[in-house]
Protein backbone atom coordinates (compact mmCIF):
# COMPACT_ATOMS: atom_id res chain seq x y z
CA UNK A 1 0.00 0.00 0.00
CA UNK A 2 1.19 3.64 -1.21
CA UNK A 3 1.06 6.06 1.80
CA UNK A 4 2.76 9.70 1.56
CA UNK A 5 4.10 8.80 4.57
CA UNK A 6 5.22 5.35 4.45
CA UNK A 7 4.32 2.38 2.23
CA UNK A 8 2.67 -0.97 4.28
CA UNK A 9 2.24 -4.28 3.68
CA UNK A 10 -1.20 -5.23 4.17
CA UNK A 11 -0.61 -9.43 4.52
CA UNK A 12 -4.09 -11.46 4.37
CA UNK A 13 -4.20 -15.21 4.51
CA UNK A 14 -5.33 -17.95 7.09
CA UNK A 15 -2.94 -18.14 9.59
CA UNK A 16 -1.09 -14.82 9.48
CA UNK A 17 -1.86 -13.66 13.14
CA UNK A 18 -0.15 -16.92 14.05
CA UNK A 19 2.90 -15.24 12.79
CA UNK A 20 2.39 -11.82 13.60
CA UNK A 21 5.18 -12.15 16.32
CA UNK A 22 7.51 -12.79 13.17
CA UNK A 23 5.69 -10.27 11.03
CA UNK A 24 6.13 -7.24 13.24
CA UNK A 25 9.75 -8.25 13.91
CA UNK A 26 10.45 -8.65 10.23
CA UNK A 27 8.69 -4.91 9.97
CA UNK A 28 10.99 -3.67 12.75
CA UNK A 29 8.22 -3.07 14.96
CA UNK A 30 9.08 -3.51 18.68
CA UNK A 31 7.30 -6.80 19.98
CA UNK A 32 5.71 -7.31 22.82
CA UNK A 33 3.03 -5.02 21.80
CA UNK A 34 0.03 -3.07 23.26
CA UNK A 35 -2.41 -4.96 22.03
CA UNK A 36 -5.99 -3.41 21.81
CA UNK A 37 -8.83 -5.45 21.80
CA UNK A 38 -12.28 -6.20 23.43
CA UNK A 39 -13.65 -8.62 25.57
CA UNK A 40 -15.42 -10.92 23.07
CA UNK A 41 -12.84 -10.55 20.26
CA UNK A 42 -9.92 -11.41 23.05
CA UNK A 43 -11.76 -14.53 24.56
CA UNK A 44 -12.37 -15.68 21.04
CA UNK A 45 -9.07 -15.63 19.38
CA UNK A 46 -6.98 -13.68 21.60
CA UNK A 47 -5.05 -16.98 21.59
CA UNK A 48 -3.41 -15.79 18.54
CA UNK A 49 -2.08 -13.17 19.39
CA UNK A 50 -0.77 -14.00 23.33
CA UNK A 51 2.66 -13.97 21.99
CA UNK A 52 2.82 -10.60 20.73
CA UNK A 53 0.92 -9.36 24.21
CA UNK A 54 3.77 -10.82 25.78
CA UNK A 55 3.53 -11.13 29.56
CA UNK A 56 1.24 -7.90 30.28
CA UNK A 57 -1.98 -9.56 28.15
CA UNK A 58 -4.22 -7.55 26.20
CA UNK A 59 -5.27 -3.43 26.83
CA UNK A 60 -9.18 -4.18 26.75
CA UNK A 61 -11.57 -1.40 25.33
CA UNK A 62 -15.27 -1.75 25.73
CA UNK A 63 -17.16 -3.59 22.54
CA UNK A 64 -19.25 -1.84 20.04
CA UNK A 65 -20.18 1.56 18.52
CA UNK A 66 -21.38 3.13 21.48
CA UNK A 67 -17.41 3.06 23.06
CA UNK A 68 -16.06 5.09 19.81
CA UNK A 69 -15.68 8.01 22.02
CA UNK A 70 -12.99 10.34 23.24
CA UNK A 71 -13.80 8.78 26.46
CA UNK A 72 -12.73 5.61 25.53
CA UNK A 73 -9.50 7.02 23.99
CA UNK A 74 -8.54 8.59 27.13
CA UNK A 75 -8.68 5.71 29.03
CA UNK A 76 -6.71 3.88 26.57
CA UNK A 77 -3.81 7.22 27.15
CA UNK A 78 -4.12 6.46 30.59
CA UNK A 79 -3.54 2.38 30.12
CA UNK A 80 -0.20 3.53 27.34
CA UNK A 81 1.18 5.77 30.45
CA UNK A 82 0.72 3.20 32.98
CA UNK A 83 2.41 0.59 30.72
CA UNK A 84 5.23 3.12 29.90
CA UNK A 85 4.45 3.29 26.47
CA UNK A 86 6.96 5.31 24.16
CA UNK A 87 7.81 6.28 20.56
CA UNK A 88 9.28 3.22 19.95
CA UNK A 89 6.36 1.17 20.89
CA UNK A 90 4.04 -0.86 18.71
CA UNK A 91 0.47 -0.62 18.91
CA UNK A 92 -1.93 -3.31 17.65
CA UNK A 93 -5.31 -2.78 16.88
CA UNK A 94 -6.89 -5.97 17.37
CA UNK A 95 -10.62 -6.17 16.49
CA UNK A 96 -13.41 -5.05 14.21
CA UNK A 97 -13.53 -1.35 13.01
CA UNK A 98 -14.49 -0.29 16.19
CA UNK A 99 -11.28 -1.12 17.63
CA UNK A 100 -9.72 -0.18 14.74
CA UNK A 101 -10.23 3.14 14.74
CA UNK A 102 -10.24 3.63 18.75
CA UNK A 103 -7.10 1.90 18.71
CA UNK A 104 -5.82 4.02 15.68
CA UNK A 105 -6.88 7.47 17.21
CA UNK A 106 -5.17 7.12 20.65
CA UNK A 107 -1.66 6.16 18.24
CA UNK A 108 -1.74 8.73 16.06
CA UNK A 109 -2.33 11.22 19.00
CA UNK A 110 -0.23 9.69 22.20
CA UNK A 111 2.88 11.29 21.95
CA UNK A 112 2.06 12.90 18.85
CA UNK A 113 1.59 9.34 17.07
CA UNK A 114 3.17 5.84 17.74
CA UNK A 115 3.38 3.07 15.44
CA UNK A 116 0.20 0.93 15.16
CA UNK A 117 -0.71 -2.51 13.58
CA UNK A 118 -4.02 -3.44 12.21
CA UNK A 119 -5.19 -6.61 12.97
CA UNK A 120 -8.41 -6.47 11.71
CA UNK A 121 -11.19 -8.68 12.75
CA UNK A 122 -14.69 -8.79 10.89
CA UNK A 123 -15.12 -8.79 7.44
CA UNK A 124 -15.39 -5.02 6.90
CA UNK A 125 -12.47 -3.82 8.85
CA UNK A 126 -10.66 -6.60 6.69
CA UNK A 127 -11.92 -4.86 3.35
CA UNK A 128 -12.24 -1.68 4.60
CA UNK A 129 -11.49 0.17 7.91
CA UNK A 130 -8.14 -1.37 8.08
CA UNK A 131 -6.92 0.34 5.03
CA UNK A 132 -6.61 3.56 4.21
CA UNK A 133 -4.76 5.42 7.71
CA UNK A 134 -8.52 6.79 8.75
CA UNK A 135 -8.78 7.07 12.27
CA UNK A 136 -11.27 8.46 14.74
CA UNK A 137 -14.46 8.70 17.02
CA UNK A 138 -17.61 9.97 17.12
CA UNK A 139 -18.68 13.17 18.62
CA UNK A 140 -21.86 13.77 20.67
CA UNK A 141 -22.74 16.11 17.36
CA UNK A 142 -22.03 13.02 15.13
CA UNK A 143 -20.53 10.14 13.72
CA UNK A 144 -16.54 10.39 12.92
CA UNK A 145 -16.33 13.88 13.74
CA UNK A 146 -12.69 13.74 15.37
CA UNK A 147 -10.28 11.66 13.51
CA UNK A 148 -6.70 11.17 12.04
CA UNK A 149 -5.02 9.93 9.26
CA UNK A 150 -2.22 7.91 10.67
CA UNK A 151 -1.52 5.40 8.11
CA UNK A 152 -0.74 1.39 9.96
CA UNK A 153 2.40 0.36 9.84
CA UNK A 154 1.24 -3.26 8.86
CA UNK A 155 -2.40 -4.81 8.26
CA UNK A 156 -2.91 -8.35 8.71
CA UNK A 157 -5.77 -9.64 7.79
CA UNK A 158 -6.94 -13.34 8.65
CA UNK A 159 -9.94 -15.31 7.07
CA UNK A 160 -9.79 -17.71 9.68
CA UNK A 161 -11.36 -15.20 12.74
CA UNK A 162 -14.25 -14.63 10.21
CA UNK A 163 -15.68 -18.10 11.18
CA UNK A 164 -17.20 -16.91 14.45
CA UNK A 165 -18.58 -13.49 13.64
CA UNK A 166 -22.05 -13.26 14.15
CA UNK A 167 -24.36 -13.72 10.42
CA UNK A 168 -25.24 -10.24 10.58
CA UNK A 169 -22.00 -8.94 11.14
CA UNK A 170 -20.82 -10.79 8.97
CA UNK A 171 -23.89 -9.98 5.91
CA UNK A 172 -23.00 -6.62 6.47
CA UNK A 173 -19.67 -6.85 5.48
CA UNK A 174 -20.66 -8.65 1.77
CA UNK A 175 -22.45 -5.49 1.02
CA UNK A 176 -18.94 -3.64 1.27
CA UNK A 177 -17.38 -6.48 -0.74
CA UNK A 178 -20.52 -6.19 -3.26
CA UNK A 179 -19.53 -2.61 -3.59
CA UNK A 180 -15.78 -3.18 -4.58
CA UNK A 181 -16.93 -4.66 -7.53
CA UNK A 182 -20.04 -2.51 -8.39
CA UNK A 183 -17.56 0.44 -8.88
CA UNK A 184 -13.91 -1.23 -9.89
CA UNK A 185 -14.11 -4.91 -10.66
CA UNK A 186 -16.68 -6.91 -12.91
CA UNK A 187 -14.07 -9.25 -12.12
CA UNK A 188 -14.35 -9.66 -8.45
CA UNK A 189 -18.59 -9.01 -9.15
CA UNK A 190 -18.49 -11.74 -11.11
CA UNK A 191 -16.36 -13.90 -8.75
CA UNK A 192 -18.69 -12.77 -5.81
CA UNK A 193 -21.54 -13.60 -8.03
CA UNK A 194 -20.13 -17.17 -8.75
CA UNK A 195 -19.34 -18.55 -5.50
CA UNK A 196 -21.46 -16.62 -3.02
CA UNK A 197 -22.64 -19.98 -1.19
CA UNK A 198 -18.93 -20.32 -0.77
CA UNK A 199 -18.19 -16.60 0.68
CA UNK A 200 -21.29 -17.25 2.94
CA UNK A 201 -20.21 -20.22 5.01
CA UNK A 202 -17.13 -18.43 4.87
CA UNK A 203 -14.67 -21.14 3.26
CA UNK A 204 -11.32 -19.25 3.61
CA UNK A 205 -10.21 -20.66 0.32
CA UNK A 206 -13.30 -18.59 -1.22
CA UNK A 207 -12.86 -15.57 0.96
CA UNK A 208 -9.01 -15.32 1.06
CA UNK A 209 -8.68 -13.81 -2.66
CA UNK A 210 -11.73 -12.10 -2.46
CA UNK A 211 -10.50 -10.56 0.39
CA UNK A 212 -7.31 -10.05 -1.12
CA UNK A 213 -9.11 -8.25 -4.29
CA UNK A 214 -11.02 -5.69 -2.09
CA UNK A 215 -7.85 -4.70 -0.30
CA UNK A 216 -6.62 -3.95 -3.32
CA UNK A 217 -9.06 -1.76 -4.72
CA UNK A 218 -9.61 0.01 -1.73
CA UNK A 219 -5.40 0.57 -1.23
CA UNK A 220 -4.91 1.76 -5.06
CA UNK A 221 -8.32 3.66 -4.59
CA UNK A 222 -6.40 5.17 -1.54
CA UNK A 223 -3.04 5.32 -2.71
CA UNK A 224 -3.88 7.81 -5.89
CA UNK A 225 -5.93 10.14 -3.09
CA UNK A 226 -5.11 9.60 0.56
CA UNK A 227 -6.52 12.83 1.91
CA UNK A 228 -9.84 12.19 0.03
CA UNK A 229 -9.92 14.83 -2.39
CA UNK A 230 -11.12 13.61 -5.69
CA UNK A 231 -11.16 10.05 -6.81
CA UNK A 232 -11.27 8.72 -3.07
CA UNK A 233 -15.07 9.32 -3.40
CA UNK A 234 -16.20 6.60 -5.82
CA UNK A 235 -15.88 4.54 -2.35
CA UNK A 236 -18.61 6.22 -1.71
CA UNK A 237 -21.34 4.54 -3.77
CA UNK A 238 -23.94 3.55 -2.02
CA UNK A 239 -22.94 6.03 0.69
CA UNK A 240 -24.54 9.10 0.25
CA UNK A 241 -28.37 7.26 0.79
CA UNK A 242 -26.92 5.04 2.89
CA UNK A 243 -26.20 7.92 5.64
CA UNK A 244 -28.84 9.42 5.31
CA UNK A 245 -30.85 5.76 5.99
CA UNK A 246 -28.63 5.01 9.21
CA UNK A 247 -29.19 9.10 10.29
CA UNK A 248 -32.76 8.95 9.96
CA UNK A 249 -33.54 5.83 12.16
CA UNK A 250 -30.53 7.40 14.32
CA UNK A 251 -27.57 4.27 13.56
CA UNK A 252 -30.35 1.71 15.08
CA UNK A 253 -31.72 -0.01 12.64
CA UNK A 254 -29.48 -0.97 10.20
CA UNK A 255 -25.43 -1.94 10.22
CA UNK A 256 -23.62 0.44 8.22
CA UNK A 257 -23.06 -2.55 5.19
CA UNK A 258 -27.38 -2.68 5.15
CA UNK A 259 -27.78 0.85 4.87
CA UNK A 260 -24.96 0.70 2.15
CA UNK A 261 -27.01 -2.53 0.30
CA UNK A 262 -30.15 0.00 0.24
CA UNK A 263 -27.97 2.85 -0.92
CA UNK A 264 -26.20 0.41 -3.73
CA UNK A 265 -29.91 0.06 -5.03
CA UNK A 266 -31.11 3.15 -5.07
CA UNK A 267 -27.92 4.70 -6.74
CA UNK A 268 -28.17 1.92 -9.23
CA UNK A 269 -32.03 2.89 -9.86
CA UNK A 270 -31.12 6.29 -10.36
CA UNK A 271 -28.08 5.03 -12.93
CA UNK A 272 -30.33 2.90 -15.22
CA UNK A 273 -32.72 5.93 -15.00
CA UNK A 274 -30.60 7.91 -16.49
CA UNK A 275 -29.51 5.73 -18.63
CA UNK A 276 -26.03 5.17 -17.61
CA UNK A 277 -26.32 2.14 -16.30
CA UNK A 278 -26.81 -1.17 -18.44
CA UNK A 279 -30.56 -2.11 -17.50
CA UNK A 280 -28.77 -6.06 -17.22
CA UNK A 281 -25.98 -4.81 -15.18
CA UNK A 282 -29.02 -2.92 -13.16
CA UNK A 283 -30.36 -6.59 -12.81
CA UNK A 284 -27.63 -8.16 -11.96
CA UNK A 285 -26.66 -5.77 -8.63
CA UNK A 286 -30.25 -6.24 -7.87
CA UNK A 287 -29.52 -10.14 -7.86
CA UNK A 288 -26.76 -10.31 -5.78
CA UNK A 289 -28.14 -7.69 -3.12
CA UNK A 290 -31.28 -9.55 -2.95
CA UNK A 291 -29.06 -13.38 -2.25
CA UNK A 292 -27.36 -11.52 0.42
CA UNK A 293 -30.54 -11.67 2.56
CA UNK A 294 -33.32 -9.80 3.62
CA UNK A 295 -32.69 -6.03 4.78
CA UNK A 296 -34.40 -4.45 7.30
CA UNK A 297 -37.74 -2.84 6.40
CA UNK A 298 -37.52 0.82 4.94
CA UNK A 299 -41.51 1.38 4.17
CA UNK A 300 -42.27 3.63 6.91
CA UNK A 301 -39.68 5.85 6.68
CA UNK A 302 -40.50 9.30 4.89
CA UNK A 303 -38.75 10.39 1.74
CA UNK A 304 -38.77 14.04 2.28
CA UNK A 305 -36.87 13.28 5.93
CA UNK A 306 -34.04 11.12 4.20
CA UNK A 307 -33.59 13.46 1.30
CA UNK A 308 -33.08 16.43 3.80
CA UNK A 309 -30.33 13.92 5.38
CA UNK A 310 -28.79 13.99 2.46
CA UNK A 311 -27.83 17.05 2.20
CA UNK A 312 -26.53 17.29 5.79
CA UNK A 313 -23.73 14.80 4.40
CA UNK A 314 -20.30 14.80 5.97
CA UNK A 315 -18.53 14.75 2.65
CA UNK A 316 -20.21 17.48 1.10
CA UNK A 317 -17.83 19.93 -0.45
CA UNK A 318 -18.83 23.64 -0.11
CA UNK A 319 -22.25 22.66 0.10
CA UNK A 320 -22.40 20.53 -3.48
CA UNK A 321 -23.56 16.82 -3.18
CA UNK A 322 -21.24 14.19 -5.13
CA UNK A 323 -23.47 11.37 -5.62
CA UNK A 324 -21.46 8.05 -7.09
CA UNK A 325 -23.02 7.05 -10.21
CA UNK A 326 -22.73 3.59 -11.42
CA UNK A 327 -21.85 3.47 -15.47
CA UNK A 328 -21.90 -0.55 -15.51
CA UNK A 329 -20.88 -2.75 -12.95
CA UNK A 330 -17.12 -2.14 -12.23
CA UNK A 331 -17.06 1.67 -13.80
CA UNK A 332 -18.48 4.90 -11.60
CA UNK A 333 -19.37 8.32 -12.91
CA UNK A 334 -19.67 11.11 -10.37
CA UNK A 335 -21.77 13.68 -10.95
CA UNK A 336 -23.58 16.75 -8.92
CA UNK A 337 -26.98 17.50 -10.71
CA UNK A 338 -29.23 14.73 -8.76
CA UNK A 339 -32.33 16.41 -8.16
CA UNK A 340 -34.80 15.71 -5.59
CA UNK A 341 -37.06 14.10 -7.78
CA UNK A 342 -34.86 11.48 -9.03
CA UNK A 343 -33.75 10.81 -5.31
CA UNK A 344 -37.39 10.63 -4.58
CA UNK A 345 -38.31 8.08 -7.14
CA UNK A 346 -35.05 5.97 -6.41
CA UNK A 347 -35.79 6.04 -3.07
CA UNK A 348 -39.31 5.15 -3.95
CA UNK A 349 -38.21 2.04 -5.66
CA UNK A 350 -36.29 0.44 -3.12
CA UNK A 351 -39.28 0.17 -0.92
CA UNK A 352 -40.01 3.60 0.91
CA UNK A 353 -43.65 5.03 0.77
CA UNK A 354 -45.08 8.57 -0.06
CA UNK A 355 -46.15 9.74 2.63
N1 LIG B 1 -11.55 4.04 9.21
C1 LIG B 1 -12.24 3.75 8.13
O1 LIG B 1 -11.80 4.00 7.02
C2 LIG B 1 -13.57 3.08 8.29
C3 LIG B 1 -14.22 2.54 7.17
C4 LIG B 1 -15.42 1.88 7.35
C5 LIG B 1 -15.96 1.76 8.63
N2 LIG B 1 -15.32 2.30 9.70
C6 LIG B 1 -15.86 2.19 11.06
O2 LIG B 1 -15.92 0.82 11.41
C7 LIG B 1 -16.91 0.66 12.44
C8 LIG B 1 -17.71 -0.60 12.17
O3 LIG B 1 -16.83 -1.70 12.23
P1 LIG B 1 -17.40 -3.20 12.35
O4 LIG B 1 -18.53 -3.38 11.43
O5 LIG B 1 -16.22 -4.07 12.26
O6 LIG B 1 -18.06 -3.21 13.81
P2 LIG B 1 -17.49 -3.54 15.28
O7 LIG B 1 -16.06 -3.21 15.38
O8 LIG B 1 -18.41 -2.92 16.24
O9 LIG B 1 -17.63 -5.12 15.34
C9 LIG B 1 -18.92 -5.68 15.31
C10 LIG B 1 -19.11 -6.73 16.41
O10 LIG B 1 -18.44 -7.92 16.03
C11 LIG B 1 -17.68 -8.41 17.12
N3 LIG B 1 -16.55 -9.14 16.55
C12 LIG B 1 -15.47 -8.61 15.95
N4 LIG B 1 -14.72 -9.58 15.43
C13 LIG B 1 -15.32 -10.75 15.71
C14 LIG B 1 -15.03 -12.11 15.42
N5 LIG B 1 -13.97 -12.45 14.68
N6 LIG B 1 -15.88 -13.06 15.88
C15 LIG B 1 -16.98 -12.71 16.58
N7 LIG B 1 -17.31 -11.44 16.88
C16 LIG B 1 -16.49 -10.47 16.44
C17 LIG B 1 -17.30 -7.20 17.90
O11 LIG B 1 -17.01 -7.54 19.22
C18 LIG B 1 -18.54 -6.32 17.76
O12 LIG B 1 -19.47 -6.63 18.75
C19 LIG B 1 -17.75 1.92 12.41
O13 LIG B 1 -17.48 2.68 13.56
C20 LIG B 1 -17.28 2.66 11.17
O14 LIG B 1 -17.35 4.06 11.30
C21 LIG B 1 -14.14 2.95 9.54
ZN1 LIG C 1 -18.99 1.85 4.11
Amino acid sequence: MQSARRPYSVLIGAGVLGQADALLAAADLRVPAVVVTSTPIWQLHGDRLRAVAGADGATVMPDGERAKTLRTVAGLYDAFASRGVDRGATIVAFGGGVVGDVAGFAAATYLRGVAYVQAPTTLLAQVDSAIGGKVGVNLPAGKNLAGAFHPPALVLADPDVLGTLPRREFRAGMYEVVKYGAIASRNLFERVSRSLPELMSRKPAALEPVVAECCRIKAEVVGRDEYERGPRRILNFGHTVGHALEAVTKYRRFRHGEAVGYGMLAAAHLSATRGLMPSEDHAWLLEVIRRLGPLPGVGDLKIGDVIDATTRDKKRVAGTLHFVLSAGIGRTEIVQDVTPAELAAALTAIGLAEH
